[in-house]
């Protein structure tokens, strides 16, 4: 079955959501709702969206929206029919009956619904339509969420389904995962089930919401927003709905229901408007205080906010082991809730779905955790696991593996995909090096670096790896959420703190350093990016030879938010790839001007096809929509570069100090328009020193280490001020930039 044109109905969050990623993928889809005007609503929405869900704005009207009255003989032509009306059965029932009367044969039915069962969706069907119909889950938003839950059941067509998946992996990028017909289905039965567990043991063990954020979070391999802060972004009410859901679906023994239980903060919490960010705040809510914004956190048991503290659990690292064996109320809390997690997750295989490491990479897929429950039994141990747990009933998988004791129990990863992806090589991959802050995988011909600090920001240690590793061809790719968010900021203000700026300038150096050698080295290097690709992270990406992107990139030179220039070589790069155009042939001043504006303002692209004009990425760089293809896209790269040859080094001729000139007579016309203060000026003078080639004139040639020596003095004259050191202070603890 191919899927050349689609039709979705619901043009709401959801539907809205699923018709931007067919146009992503460049498939004709046709969204319609009860009135095209509310189509048509949702058309725009999708073109302002923030974050956009829309890789290139300019496809939009690859979406037809029409009516459901009007416009429904669409349904004919189309191959796949996504329903995503409102979660109302009787509404469901009609919508089906509509497109079974109308659709061509052969065409597959899905409805987007998040709890109702796929048996109670096509009661009304026949025998042979229900062949062709069943539920794909999407989550929101849809292009961002990897996960793609599809859910069969007995009288589903097998190849169907499984053509199905091929395409919404190939086309649509998602990671999808077949499950069965069980309430909840997959990830939300176990994600929501993790999140009710963190909250009442938080509730019993008397921590602090904040301590609960700490330890649900990051320790565990969890998004840092927890579970309260979690909570507030989805919403404590559309929470308790859910609740309410599986309460009704669950049969009364299900350990779920011990769990979901009502608590009283929380209606009291819903019944005042306290619904979450959306509502007056949550668990967490912002209060002004002296004009000054402060995060205040609830107090469970009394209801009372006061400011939020910090909590500082003395550890960096995701390391299970240590977490739940701490003699304190955090390594209790943390044990309490893994060991929890994990008896729940076993106890529903083979019932939603035999495969339990699909369990795991749903969990990873869609709630963005770096590991599932089955991966944290592996991660503490079969053995560690029973002698803190005793014995366990009810539950096959964990009192067969109790008589085992198989440490080796878990087996391949992603076994859902026949993709050849990261998680599934690195286990046979040879392990050749690793430190605090990257690990070199040799595979085959090939070495893979894969960061793994937070949000992947980098460091010497970082930098140590891609150079060792560049002896053979290098692939850098990595598994978490970011490539890389930049050099590493906490790193360098704690030797600015000390004054230690000697060893900045060490780091700064042997960052270049790596750089130029990705660059020039006899082995090519691919980049294959997903997520933040910012700063120091463009600049390992902009000297790799080679790119193989992710579609859902946020990528950009955003140094001088934190009042510093690129120093890595991301000004020269970018000078370079501007030279390049025909305007800078014939007018020196042009490129310059173009990165000065570019890296000035701090501009960021949210896709590829944004990140091409402003060349962050270029046109022979690679776009993949399936994050899960990136490896395999970077091997056909090697593949296709056998006899590679280092790329010949850049020169420059620049005209120095009249460029200068006019860089920073534009600089205070901002100032003098108040757009940027003093010490926007100082940071723009540093980069129009750099940009316009120094002290030097046309007739000079500018070599690329000229220019890491450009990049470098500013990067250290800028490092060194306090109001650089004040902008680096504020975005550290507040996430926002500070302007002085
Ligand atoms: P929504 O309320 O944003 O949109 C529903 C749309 O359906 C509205 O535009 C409405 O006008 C339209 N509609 C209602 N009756 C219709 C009819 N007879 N014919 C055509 N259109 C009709 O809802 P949302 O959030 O997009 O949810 C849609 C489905 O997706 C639901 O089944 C929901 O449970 C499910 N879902 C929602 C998720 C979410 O995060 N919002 C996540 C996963 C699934």
């Amino acid at each position: 079955m191919e899927i050349k044109k689609v039709v979705v109905i619901g043009s709401g969050t959801m539907g809205s959501g699923i018709a931007a990623q067919l146009c992503n993928a460049n498939v004709p889809v046709t969204l319609l709702d009860l009135k095209t005007e509310i189509s048509t609503k949702a058309k725009e929405r999708i073109y302002k969206s923030r974050p956009p869900l829309l890789i290139d704005k300019s496809k939009i009207d690859n979406i037809k929206v029409g009516n459901i009255n009007d416009d429904f003989s669409i349904v004919s032509e189309a191959d796949w029919i996504v329903e995503a009306v409102v979660e109302r059965i009787d509404i469901k029932h009609n919508i089906y009956e509509k497109i079974f009367k109308k659709r061509k044969i052969g065409s597959i039915v899905s409805s987007n619904t998040s709890s109702i069962p796929i048996k109670v969706l096509s009661e009304k069907l026949s025998n042979e339509e229900k062949k062709d119909f069943c539920i794909t889950h999407f989550f929101n938003p849809v292009r961002y969420m990897d996960l793609l839950e599809i859910v069969k059941n007995e009288n589903t067509d097998l190849k169907k389904v499984n053509s199905l998946k091929n395409f919404c992996e190939q086309n649509l990028g998602k990671g999808t995962i077949i499950c069965n017909d069980t309430p909840g289905f997959l990830g939300n039965r176990i994600g929501v089930y993790a999140m009710q567990v963190a909250m009442t043991e938080a509730f019993k063990m008397k921590l602090s919401i904040e301590e609960a954020d700490s330890i649900f979070g990051r320790p565990m391999g969890i998004p840092k927003t927890g579970v309260f802060g979690l909570y507030d972004l989805i919403g404590i009410d559309l929470m308790a709905d859910v609740l309410r859901s599986f309460i009704k679906e669950l049969p009364e023994t299900d350990e779920f229901q011990i769990v979901a239980k009502e608590i009283p903060l929380v209606k009291k919490l819903i019944e005042t408007g306290y619904t979450g960010r959306k509502g007056k705040g949550g668990f967490y809510r912002m209060s002004k205080v002296d004009n000054k914004k402060i995060l205040e956190a609830i107090n469970l048991e009394t209801g009372e906010y006061s400011p939020s503290k910090k909590i500082d659990i003395k550890s960096d690292k995701v390391n299970l082991s240590d977490l739940i064996n701490r003699k304190d109320k955090y390594g209790e809390y943390a044990w309490s809730v893994i060991s929890k997690i994990i008896k729940y997750a076993s106890s529903l295989v083979p019932g939603i779905t035999d495969k339990f490491n699909d369990i795991d990479e749903a969990m990873r897929l869609g709630f963005n955790w770096s590991r599932g429950p089955f991966e944290m039994l592996k991660e503490i141990g079969v053995k560690n696991f029973f002698e803190k747990e005793g014995s366990v009933k009810n539950n096959n998988f964990l009192e067969n593996l109790s008589k085992t004791k198989n440490e080796n129990f878990y087996g391949e990863r992603q076994q859902y995909t026949q993709i050849e992806t990261l998680g599934k090589i690195k286990p046979k991959a040879l392990k050749l090096d690793k430190n605090e802050s990257a690990d070199i995988y040799r595979f085959k011909d090939f070495n893979i670096v894969e960061f793994k600090t937070k949000a992947n920001a980098l460091d010497y240690n970082s930098m140590d790896c891609l150079k060792k590793a560049t002896d053979k061809p290098l692939i850098i790719i990595n598994e978490s959420m970011q490539f890389s968010a930049g050099v590493n900021l906490t790193y360098t203000m704690e030797f600015a703190n000390k004054n230690d700026f000697k060893s900045i300038e060490k780091f700064v150096k042997y960052f270049q350093e790596t750089c130029k050698h990705l660059k020039y080295s006899e082995h090519p290097v691919v980049s294959a990016p997903s997520g933040l690709a910012l700063g120091g992270g463009f600049e390992v990406l902009a000297q790799s030879n080679f790119v193989a992107s992710h579609t859902n990139i946020v990528v950009g030179l955003v140094e001088t938010i934190v009042g510093l220039v690129p120093a890595g070589g991301g000004c020269k790069e970018m000078l370079w790839r501007w030279s390049q155009t025909n305007e800078a042939k014939n007018d020196p001043e042009y490129a310059p001007l173009k990165v000065f504006e570019i890296i000035g303002y701090a501009k960021t692209a949210s896709s590829p096809v944004e990140a091409e004009p402003l060349k962050y990425l270029l046109p022979e760089n690679k776009k993949i929509m399936s994050r899960n293809s990136l490896l395999s896209a970077s091997k056909e790269i090697l593949h296709n570069n056998k006899n590679f040859k280092p790329p010949e080094e850049c020169k420059f001729n620049l005209p120095g100090k009249t460029l200068k000139d006019k860089m920073i007579k534009s600089l205070e016309k901002l100032y003098n328009d108040k757009i940027i203060l003093d010490h926007g000026m100082e940071v723009g003078k540093e980069l129009a020193n750099i940009l316009s080639g120094g002290d030097t004139s046309l007739d000079k040639t500018l070599s690329e280490d000229d220019f890491f020596k450009l990049e470098l003095d500013s990067f250290m004259k800028l490092i060194e001020t306090k109001e650089t050191q004040d902008r680096i202070k504020h975005t550290l603890s507040t996430g926002k930039p500070l302007v002085n």
